[in-house]
Parts: C-alpha cells; structure tokens; sequence
C-alpha cells in the first residue's frame, strides 16, 4: 500500500480506508433518530471520472434539500459509486455490500443504492444478486437521483440505467465534499468509443460527448476565487475533446488546454488520460508554451507488442507509441512519462511478454499502473477471444513488470538528486506534522520539512534523496 501523501492520480483504491470506517461502525452503532431521511453518505470506487462524478452527484443533491453525511452511522442513504474495469473492482463492492448488511441491521431504515460503472453493467440484476440494494443508478442518469430517493419506500426498488448522448453535466457545479481545498478534478468530456477488446468502459459510460468549454473556463476560474491551485482535466480519451458551435466555432484539445491555462498563472493545469493514437504535435506544442501546463504525459501502453496492440484493437503499434514518446521528449525535454499495461492479455506468448518489458526498458517510465488482465463480459474479447493464459502466468509476467518498472522509477529518481523543483504544497506528510509534501509539475511527490510554509502555497524544493516512489528534499526559496 502506498503512503497517503502518495495519492495515487488514475485509481484510487480505498478498501483499506472504507474497512476502518467500518471498524468504527461497529464500535459506535446506533438507530437514527432522524425522521427527514435527506442525510447521503458516498463512497467512491474506480477512477477519477467517478470521483468527479460523486462530486456532481452532491451537488445535484444538495440543490434537493439532501445533505451529505460524513458520518456513515448517521446516514439514511449510501450511495456506492462504482467500477467495473475488473473483476475484482466488483467483487470488492460485492464484499462491501456484505459487510454493509451488519449496518441495516442495526437501523430500521437506511437504503443503499449503486451507482456508476457496476451499475450501468449489470442493471437490474444486481439488485436481484444483492438483496441490501434498494437502487440501481447508471453514469448518465444522476439528474434524477434526488426524485428517486424522495420516492424510495420501505420494499420499493428503482433502477434507471438509460445512457444519453448528450448528457456532459454542464450546467452543475460540483461540490467537492471531500477536498484539500488545493487540487480539483474538472469533467471535460464522458464516454469512450474506442472499443479497446479487453475493456468494458464504452458499455459502461457510452458515447464520447464534450463539454461546452465556457462552462469548463468558468469551473477552473471559481476554482482560482476559492483559493484552488491546480486542476486535473478528465475524460478517457481527452485527445479526442471537440466542442462544436454551429459549424463555426471548433474547440479541439489543444485549445481548450490553452484557455484553461490563461485562466490564472497561479492555477496548474493536468489532464488524463491521452490515447497514444492521437497525441499530436499541436498538444506538445501547447504544453511547452505554458509554464503553468504540467510536465507530465500519462500514455497507456497497454503492450510492447505489435500482434498484441493489434487484437487489444488500439490502433498504434510499438513504432508508432515509440515515435510518440520521441515527439514528448523533443518538445518537453523535461516531462514525466507514465503508463497503463496489462499482463496476459488473450494469447499473449512469452516473446510478447518480452516485447512489453522491452517497451518499458526503451521509454523508462516515471510511474506505471500494472495490471493482470481479467476478462470482462460483453467486450470483443469475451465473445470473440479465449482468455488463455493462465493465472499463474499471468501472475509471474505482472510481476516481472513490476519488478523492472520499479528498478527503473528508482533509477529515474536517483537522476534527481540535486535538481531543484517549484512544488506545489499539498499537505501535512502522514509520517510526521513537521514535514510537508506536494509535487513537481512532473506530479513526483516531494517530502521535505516544514518550516513555516503552509499547503496551497509553492515552494521551491531541493532533491537530496529518494526511494522509487517518493523524493525528499530541503526547501530552498518561495515562488
Ligand atoms: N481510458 C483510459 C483507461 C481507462 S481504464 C485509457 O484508455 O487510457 C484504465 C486501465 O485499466 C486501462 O488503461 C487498462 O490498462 C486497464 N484495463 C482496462 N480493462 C482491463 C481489463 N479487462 N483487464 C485488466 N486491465 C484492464
Ligand atoms: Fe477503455 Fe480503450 Fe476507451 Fe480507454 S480508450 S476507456 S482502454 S476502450
Ligand atoms: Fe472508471 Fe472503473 Fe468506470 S475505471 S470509467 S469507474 S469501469
């Protein structure tokens, strides 16, 4: 498990934290005596897409007269947002559905509905396999969450699941209910449809759609007012971002990235995730001429091999990702590069396993996502492929991965000591309150003392040591 100051930037996995909030559930049960029944608690698994989604989902919420619980034992509603990547991302919400029946024991009324990814999946049957869930909601369906708690009964059940094409969530501001005050994630664009054959994202969120960029500008500008330093722009395939006004009017990527970044100096903007078939020039472009754009580029691979980009369906081979990864490098000589793979994919022999490590010995990631590939219903490869590797392998080729990736983030890391860095503070290090963390515009976390520097603010930051994950440093000068 990472440390907490390590906040992992793609996937959050919060298993460890939900079990203690459980802990403490059974130590201090007690029936509500609330008889309004508007208080909701969220708990958010997945991506950042469903974090920035829960955070739409209180706010259209708070607009109903509903309020969100921060205490999961005072609550009437809980509102599980969910993944669907993998398996074990359902069988995680499975479990916690379990444990969640010790909680309606002890209260008369509390209903839980499950929303996001595993929702829009399985639909109804969910709630047939899980007899705790009151409530099914998909991604494109939040508008009506609050109507739909106002008209949950004691035995009724609801689902709405239907996805939209048109549905971007514009017009909501979210509220960030469980924030440092400092970075925020911004939705600039649902759905994917690349139809990647391992991947069940485009049945579960839909079809691409952009959001109207004025309303992207003024979410990053209330931002700035509210104190904000940093925002993450998100959507599955930003690359692919286009607003169009009339015929007139075309806001692509690169433009949009622009205009967010002349929101304000003091804001930093990030983004993820690109899909290495369309990272263009235009976009490098852009980032080198903005100081206030991250220097950090997530490019999921996925494979190293050419046959295994082919059946995965994603449209680039290991040249043309490497020519990519070329273009970052001469444009933004100073940027981190980091990655998606996936271990024993369908077919995958061990020369292709080979030809993966390789593409990761040739770039030398900053930061990977490693994981074993699992078979999800409905994809291409579920009903065209056979999933035939076997575990085993599968296991031992991930953690070679691993073991390579970590060596070589180590390597990167020692090739820092001595460079000097503006970090942005995020927060109170876990291991100690005299030490702060932030990051570098690269997103490397830097532990360093505290003196009398407060999160929010920038610093600049001298490397003197490092592990793979973290780099701890002496501070060396204000902004
Ligand atoms: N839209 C993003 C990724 C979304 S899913 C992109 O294309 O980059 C995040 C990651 O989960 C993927 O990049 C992939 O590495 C992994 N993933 C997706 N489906 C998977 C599956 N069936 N088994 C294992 N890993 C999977
Ligand atoms: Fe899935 Fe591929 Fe879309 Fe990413 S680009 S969400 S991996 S289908
Ligand atoms: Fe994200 Fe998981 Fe859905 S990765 S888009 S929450 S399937």
């Amino acid at each position: 498990m990472m440390p907490v100051y390590q906040k992992a930037f793609i996937y959050i996995f919060v298993e460890i934290e939900y079990f203690f909030v459980f802990l403490q559930f059974i130590q201090s049960s007690k029936v509500s005596t609330n008889t309004l029944k508007n208080k909701v608690y969220i708990e958010t698994y997945g991506c950042q897409m469903n974090l920035a989604d829960s955070e739409i989902v209180a706010s259209l919420l708070a607009k109903d007269s509903y309020t969100i619980e921060k205490d999961i034992n005072q609550a009437d509603f809980i509102l599980i947002n969910t993944c669907a990547i993998r398996d074990n991302a359902e069988q995680r919400i499975r479990k916690r559905l379990r444990e969640l029946k010790a909680l309606q024991r002890g209260r008369q009324w509390l209903k839980i509905g499950i929303l996001g990814c595993m929702a829009e999946r399985l639909k109804t049957q969910l709630m047939e396999e899980e007899d705790n869930v009151s409530f099914i909601v998909g991604p494109d369906a939040y508008r009506q969450l609050p109507q739909m708690l106002d008209h949950i009964k004691d035995d009724e059940k609801m689902a709405e699941t239907l996805l939209s094409e048109t549905e971007t969530y514009d017009d909501i501001e979210p509220v960030r209910y469980d924030t440092n005050g400092i970075t925020a994630y911004i939705s600039i664009m649902r759905g994917c449809q690349n139809y990647c054959a391992y991947c069940v994202v485009p049945y579960t969120r839909g079809r691409e759609r952009s959001r109207d960029p004025k309303t992207i500008v003024a979410e990053a500008s209330n931002l700035v007012a509210k104190g904000y330093r940093e925002v993450t722009l998100l959507g599955q395939n930003v690359n692919s971002y286009r607003w169009k006004n009339g015929e007139s009017e075309i806001v692509g990527f690169p433009q949009l990235m622009a205009m967010v970044a002349e929101v304000s100096p003091l804001l930093r903007v990030r983004f993820a995730t690109s899909h290495p078939k369309d990272l263009s020039d235009e976009l490098l472009q852009v980032m080198a001429k903005y100081d206030n754009i991250c220097k950090c580029i997530h490019l999921p691979v996925q494979s190293g091999s050419t046959r295994m980009l082919k059946l995965m369906n994603r449209h680039y081979t290991p040249e043309w990702y490497l020519d990519r990864i070329g273009a970052i490098r001469r444009y933004l000589p100073t940027c981190s590069i980091t990655t998606d793979v996936i271990a024993g994919f369908c077919t995958e022999t061990e020369e292709d396993h080979q030809a993966t490590l390789d593409m990761f010995r040739k770039v030398r990631y900053d930061y990977a996502y490693m994981f074993k590939f699992s078979m999800r219903p409905n994809t291409y490869a579920a009903k065209h492929l056979q999933d035939d590797v076997p575990d085993e392998v599968k296991t031992r080729r991930l953690e070679e991965i691993i073991a390579l990736q970590g060596q070589i983030a180590l390597e990167n890391n020692q090739k820092e000591i001595g460079n000097t860095y503006e970090v942005l503070i995020e927060g109170v290090s876990h291991r100690s309150d005299q030490q702060l963390f932030g990051r570098n515009s690269q997103n490397k976390v830097i532990v360093f003392e505290r003196g009398d520097l407060q999160p929010g603010q920038y610093a600049k930051v001298k490397v003197l040591r490092c592990t793979s994950a973290t780099l701890i440093g002496e501070v060396v000068g204000n902004k």
